[in-house]
């Protein structure tokens, strides 16, 4: 959460940080502000508000200065407002600081610095950060970071200038991400990679408790004990235009349509010869002797992880728990010798998943985590990582990653029960001949957007709706329950159909749209007494179905034909509909589907 930049070089600053942020304001949109050193002086533009917004401020005139940082906020200590967005200064107005974290010991930092006259004029916790800078400032830059990072607690990513090294950035780096992009005679800091894409492909990424000083030729970069460190430089292999709509007014309309060609393109990387290679499969070694895992994830990828514990369960035939990242570090979980850990993430950051992977390891059980990001915090900190390859995913709302960590979760899952004699070779083949249709599946379901977007405009005005389905489609209402909620605001809730009886049917009048998920396997009949019961309870029933849907047509106001495939594969195709339909919604509703309110893409606090 926040997004940091910095850029130190030949180029107007402003228009490279304003910028930058765009590409960062997925992690927070709440305010936004840069620091700049001009003419020996640190000069400050922030406000709440969106980085258009600051630009428009800023009225396009460049303040030709070659050394900055910015900051785009999700608010954590104190209001969104123009006092509180970031940079903080100190009393003096010679440091500038960039946070993103918490600072958990704040309060008592502020008050031991008020005691020796610092005044402080914002809520925040990061605002501490300057003042300390200033008190233990000593002509030694490194050596005065050195001392205010031995005083603050919890989590931080720093961007800092001051006036007394103007061609200098400090950055910072202890439980939120930071990258620096080497190069030619600049050099930048960011939390994210597609900040500084347009400027270098070779990047530095900073391990925990690491401290970076850059100017425009070189980059030093030291542990907290003020040793120099050594570190490889990656090139990044992600082309400019992933990280541009490409013509979609949206990025979730791209990546919600880019999921065939993800799904494709993973599918001729990982099948070969009709086997599954994964990686080289080196991986497998993680399984040996295992006959518990727990999944453990958030958000989306928590129900990508359900699904994999219900396939895992059903065809590794051990025990499989499924965590909320955020639940799994605090309940004392059992972990066993014979425990493995399966951690789910797109970002590799989310703050709880990754304190759950360093709960695991100190009870030495192996962690395999599956992941969007290369080089992310989850990726570098996991025995082994699994990469779903869906390339960057920019709008806040989840789809391609999601569909992409599908795909891999069956695919590991089938390839450990093929290595362990459970599933033979001939239902393999038969689920791979099934899985290499699933993209023109998704196509022909991406070709109903518009009788989707007509369905959106009939129920686009109700404030609540139910999404039901049994079995692994309950994982699919859930996921489809959250798309619709954190896009349009609508309170939306998945159920398990057999739950209703137990309390939510409730709630069921004609005011309620209920949104079933109803293929025709082994749930059907039992679905559809789930569905006849809301029906008679005047709910307004919008179905998701394949084939044809002679009940349903009596019962349904709505119908959402899907291609038919076997069932441990419909999770992939019957989300697509319920993707469009919340797309298609939030825009009736006027919302900003690609950055909704209160969210931001990666969750690094907890
Ligand atoms: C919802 C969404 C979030 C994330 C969650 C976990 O559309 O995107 O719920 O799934 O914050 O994030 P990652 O997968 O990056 O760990």
């Amino acid at each position: 959460m926040c997004g940091i930049i910095g850029y130190i070089g030949n180029k107007n600053v402003d228009s490279v940080l304003l910028v930058g942020l765009e590409k960062l304001e997925y992690r927070g949109y709440d305010s936004v502000g840069i620091a700049l050193i001009s003419n020996n002086e640190i000069f400050v533009k922030k406000q709440k508000g969106r980085i258009r917004d600051l630009a428009n401020s800023l009225n396009g005139t460049p303040l030709k200065a070659k050394i900055g940082i910015g900051h785009t906020r999700w608010a954590t200590h104190g209001k969104p407002s123009d006092i509180n967005a970031h940079p903080h200064l100190d009393c003096k107005r010679r440091f500038a600081v960039v946070h993103n974290g918490v600072i958990e010991n704040f309060e008592k930092l502020k008050k031991k610095l008020i005691k020796k006259g610092h005044k402080f004029i914002s809520e925040t916790d990061t605002e501490v950060i300057p003042h300390l800078l200033e008190e233990y400032y000593n002509g030694d830059i490194l050596k005065t970071v050195l001392k205010v990072v031995r005083e603050l607690k919890g989590s931080y990513a720093l961007a800092i200038i001051s006036k007394f090294h103007p061609d200098k950035i400090i950055g910072v780096r202890k439980g939120s991400p930071l990258i620096v992009g080497i190069g030619e005679g600049e050099n930048l800091l960011s939390s994210d990679i597609p900040a500084i894409l347009s400027h270098t492909r070779k990047i530095i990424t900073l391990n925990e408790e690491e401290i970076v000083i850059m100017d425009k030729e070189n980059v030093k970069i030291y542990d907290f004990h003020g040793k120099e460190k050594r570190k490889r430089i990656r090139y990044i292999e992600w082309e400019e235009d992933m990280i541009e709509k490409g013509g979609y007014p949206y990025f979730m309309l791209k990546e919600i349509h880019e999921q065939p060609k993800v799904i494709e393109e993973n599918l001729k990387r990982v099948i070969i010869n009709g086997e599954i290679k994964i990686q080289e499969n080196e991986f497998l070694n993680f399984f040996k002797n295992k006959n518990h895992i727990i999944f453990q994830a958030a958000g989306t990828s928590y129900h990508a992880s359900l699904y994999g514990k219900y396939i895992f369960e059903k065809y590794l035939k051990i025990f499989v728990d499924s965590d909320l990242s955020s639940e799994f570090r605090y309940r004392e979980p059992l972990l066993l010798k014979n425990t493995l850990m399966i951690a789910v993430s797109q970002s590799g950051e989310t703050a709880d998943t990754l304190e759950g992977i360093r709960l695991a390891k100190k009870k030495k059980i192996p962690i395999l985590s599956i992941v969007n990001v290369k080089g992310s915090t989850i990726d570098r900190e996991s025995n082994y990582t699994i990469y779903i390859n869906a390339g960057p995913e920019i709008g806040v709302a989840s789809t391609k990653a999601y569909t992409a960590q599908l795909l891999y979760l069956l695919l590991i899952c089938l390839l450990i029960s093929y290595k362990r004699n459970i599933i033979k070779k001939k239902q393999l083949k038969e689920i791979i001949h099934e899985l290499e249709k699933i993209p023109d599946k998704i196509r022909y379901i991406l070709g109903k957007e518009e009788e989707i977007a007509e369905i959106a405009k009939k129920y686009y005005k109700f404030n609540n709706v139910i999404f039901l389905g049994r079995g692994l489609h309950y994982v699919t209402a859930l996921e489809g329950a959250l798309k619709l909620k954190e896009i349009s605001y609508i309170h939306a809730t998945g159920y398990a159909a057999g739950e209703m009886k137990h309390g939510p049917i409730a709630l069921i009048d004609k005011n309620w749209p209920v949104i079933a998920i109803i293929p025709k396997n082994y749930l059907y009949q039992k679905m559809l007494s789930n569905v006849m019961e809301v029906k008679a309870r005047e709910a307004k029933i919008i179905a998701i179905t394949d084939g044809t849907p002679t009940e349903l047509k009596k019962i349904a106001e709505s119908i959402i034909i899907i291609p038919k495939t076997i069932p441990i594969l419909e999770p992939i195709l019957n989300i697509i509909p319920l993707q469009l339909f919340a797309y298609h919604v939030a825009l009736l509703r006027g919302c900003d589907v690609d950055k909704p309110r209160n969210l931001a893409k990666s969750v690094t606090v907890e």
